[in-house]
C-alpha cells in the first residue's frame, strides 16, 4: 500500500470539552474503526482529521476556531487530507461552520456520529462539503461502544459509559440543552450489558456519564432511577470502582445520598455544581435550588460518608451579580471547603435566556472576582491535600506520571491524583499507598512498607525478612525466593504456599 493510501484509510481526532466530549470521541473512534479506518499514530500520518468540539463558553470556541486555522494549513500542504468537524459546536454553527471554516470538509452534529464515515464516503465521492446537524428522536451513537484501548494502544482500566445524553434543565446562561437535545435515559439492561462487557476486558473502574445523571431513569418505559441503577451495577463482579458524572443539586435525592457508604464499589467523590452562592443569583440562573438546599444536601452526604471528597462548579459574573452575591459564593466556599473547584467566568452564549438580560458585569470586574475566588480555593484545597500526609489510601494505577516518565501515577477513591515511585507492571493494579506529601493538585505517595504485605500458608516453611531494604521469602529450600526491593519481586512456585496481601497481591496474581 502506498503512503497516500495508507494516510487515506488513517483518521486523527482531536478533542475539546469535558468527559462527555472525550467519550463520544471513544465511540467515534469504534464507529471508524468499524467501517476499516484505523487511528494515526498521530496527526502527522493522517489523511482524515476529526475534531470534536464544544461551544460551552466563547474562549473555548475561539481555542476551537484557533487550531482548526492551523489544521487548515496543514491541509493546504496536503490538499488530500478531509478534514471534519463534530459535535456541540458544529451543532451550535451548523451550516454556517462551512462558511466560516470553508476549508473544512464534513460537519457532523452531536446526534449524527454514526454518519461520520457516510459523510467521509460522500466528500470523497466529489459532492463538496456535507452536513448532518439534524436532532434524532433515538441517537444512534448513544448505545455503541468505545474501544478499551488507549490511543497508544495499551489497555486501559478505567472506562467511561454514558447512561443519560442531553437536559431538561435549561439554566439561564447554558447551551448545552439546545446543543445536545431533550434528555434521554439508555435502558438499564443495556448499560448493565456495557459494563460487563467492559469488565471482561479487564476494566476496573467505570465513570457513568450524563449532563444530569441524577435524574437517569426520566422517560424510559421501565420503572427505574439513579439509585437502582448504581445498585445493579455495584452488583458487577470484576467490577471494582464507580463514579459518576454530573450530578444536580436539585435532583440529589435522599435515596442516592444513601449510596455513599451503602455500595461498596461507589468511590468516596461526588461533583456537584453550585454555581453560586447566592440565592437572589441562583434564582436568576433557574437552577431549582437555594443556597440552603445544596449546604444542605452537602450536610446529609458528609453524615452519609464522612471521608466523602466534593468538587464543584461554580461561575463568577453572572448578569447582576454584586459584590455581596459574590461574598455569598465565597462564603459558601467557606462553609464546604471543596476539594476541587472549577470555576469559570459567565461568558454570554447567543440564544440562551441570560444572554438578553442587561445588567452584565463588566469583564475586567469578572476577572478580579475569578483571582479572588481562585485564591481561596487554592487555600482550601492545599489544606486538604495537606490533611492526608500520613494517611494511607487506595489507589488504582493510570501509568506513568505525565510529568516525570520514570513515576508512577494513579487516583484515590476520592478522585485525587498521587504520584508515586514503582514498577511500570503495577499499571491498572489498586494498591495501598502512604502520602508522603502533598500539593495543590496532586499527592506524593510511597508503596506500602513491605512488612505488611506478606503472610504465608505454611508458617513453618515460609520465612518473610522484615524491611526496609530486605524482603525474603524462602519455602522448601529452593522453591520459592521473593527478593526486594519491591520493583523487583521474582517469585518461583509453588505459589499455593503463600498467601499474599496487598499490594503484592496484585502483582503475584498476574505471575
Ligand atoms: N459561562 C460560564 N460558565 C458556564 N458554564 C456553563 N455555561 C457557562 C457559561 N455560559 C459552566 C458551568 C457548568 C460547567 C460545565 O461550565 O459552571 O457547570
Ligand atoms: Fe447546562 Fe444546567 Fe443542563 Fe447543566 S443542568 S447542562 S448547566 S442547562
Amino acid at each position: 500500500m502506498s503512503r497516500e493510501e495508507l494516510a487515506a484509510r488513517r483518521f486523527f481526532i482531536h478533542t475539546f470539552g469535558c468527559q462527555m466530549n472525550v467519550h463520544d470521541s471513544e465511540q467515534l473512534a469504534s464507529i471508524m474503526t468499524e467501517a476499516g479506518y484505523e487511528r494515526a499514530p498521530d496527526v502527522s500520518q493522517a489523511g482524515i482529521i476529526l475534531v470534536n468540539t464544544c461551544s460551552i463558553r466563547a474562549k473555548v470556541a475561539q481555542k476551537i476556531v484557533s487550531q482548526l486555522g492551523r489544521y487548515r494549513r496543514w491541509k493546504e500542504r496536503n490538499p488530500k487530507v478531509i478534514m471534519g468537524v463534530g459535535g456541540c459546536l458544529a451543532q451550535h454553527w451548523g451550516r454556517e461552520m462551512l462558511v466560516k471554516a470553508p476549508y473544512v470538509d464534513l460537519v457532523f452534529g452531536t446526534h449524527a456520529f454514526h454518519e461520520a464515515p457516510r459523510l467521509i464516503d460522500a466528500v470523497r465521492a466529489g459532492g463538496g462539503p456535507v452536513l448532518d446537524a439534524a436532532f434524532r428522536e433515538e441517537i444512534p451513537s448513544l448505545g455503541i461502544h468505545a474501544a478499551v484501548t488507549n490511543g497508544n494502544g495499551t489497555t486501559k482500566h478505567q472506562a467511561l459509559v454514558t447512561i443519560m445524553q442531553g437536559c431538561d434543565n435549561f439554566c439561564a446562561y447554558c447551551v448545552v440543552p439546545y446543543l445536545r437535545g431533550r434528555e434521554r435515559s439508555r435502558p438499564a439492561a443495556e448499560i448493565v450489558r456495557e459494563v460487563e462487557t467492559l469488565v471482561g476486558q479487564g476494566i476496573r473502574e467505570v465513570t457513568l456519564l450524563g449532563q444530569n445523571v441524577n435524574s437517569y431513569g426520566r422517560g424510559l418505559r421501565e420503572e427505574t432511577d439513579f439509585p437502582r441503577l448504581l445498585t445493579m451495577i455495584n452488583r458487577i463482579s470484576g467490577l471494582e470502582r464507580i463514579r459518576f458524572t454530573t450530578s444536580h443539586p436539585k435532583d440529589m435525592t435522599e435515596g442516592l445520598i444513601d449510596c455513599f457508604g451503602g455500595l461498596e464499589k461507589l468511590c468516596e467523590h461526588i461533583h456537584l455544581p453550585f454555581q453560586a452562592g447566592s440565592d437572589r443569583v441562583l434564582a436568576r440562573m433557574r437552577r431549582g435550588y437555594t443556597r440552603e438546599d445544596y449546604l444542605g444536601r452537602i450536610a446529609a452526604l458528609r453524615r452519609r460518608c464522612p471521608d466523602i471528597a466534593i468538587s464543584a462548579d461554580v461561575m463568577v459574573g453572572f448578569p447582576g451579580e454584586t459584590e455581596e452575591d459574590f461574598q455569598a459564593t465565597l462564603a459558601l466556599m467557606e462553609e464546604v471547603r471543596f476539594d476541587n473547584l472549577f470555576s469559570f467566568m459567565y461568558s454570554e452564549r447567543e440564544g440562551t435566556e441570560a444572554a438578553s438580560f442587561g445588567d452584565k458585569v463588566p469583564e475586567k470586574e469578572r476577572n478580579r472576582r475569578l483571582r479572588i475566588l481562585q485564591e481561596l480555593q487554592d487555600r482550601h484545597a492545599w489544606e486538604r491535600n495537606r490533611a492526608l500526609i500520613g494517611k494511607e489510601v487506595e489507589v488504582l494505577v493510570d501509568g506513568t506520571s505525565r510529568n516525570d516518565p520514570r513515576e508512577l501515577t494513579g487516583r484515590t477513591r476520592t478522585n485525587k491524583i498521587v504520584n508515586f515511585a514503582g514498577p511500570l507492571r503495577l499499571r491498572g493494579e489498586i494498591l495501598a499507598l502512604r502520602i508522603s506529601d502533598a500539593y495543590l493538585h496532586s499527592l506524593r505517595g510511597e508503596l506500602k512498607p513491605p512488612e505488611a504485605l506478606l503472610v504465608h500458608k505454611s508458617p513453618e516453611a515460609v520465612h518473610v525478612h522484615k524491611p526496609p531494604e530486605a524482603v525474603l521469602v524462602h519455602k522448601p529450600p529452593e522453591a520459592i525466593h521473593v527478593h526486594k526491593p519491591l520493583e523487583a519481586v521474582h517469585v518461583h512456585k509453588p505459589l499455593e504456599a503463600i498467601n499474599v496481601h496487598k499490594p503484592l497481591e496484585a502483582v503475584l496474581g498476574r505471575k
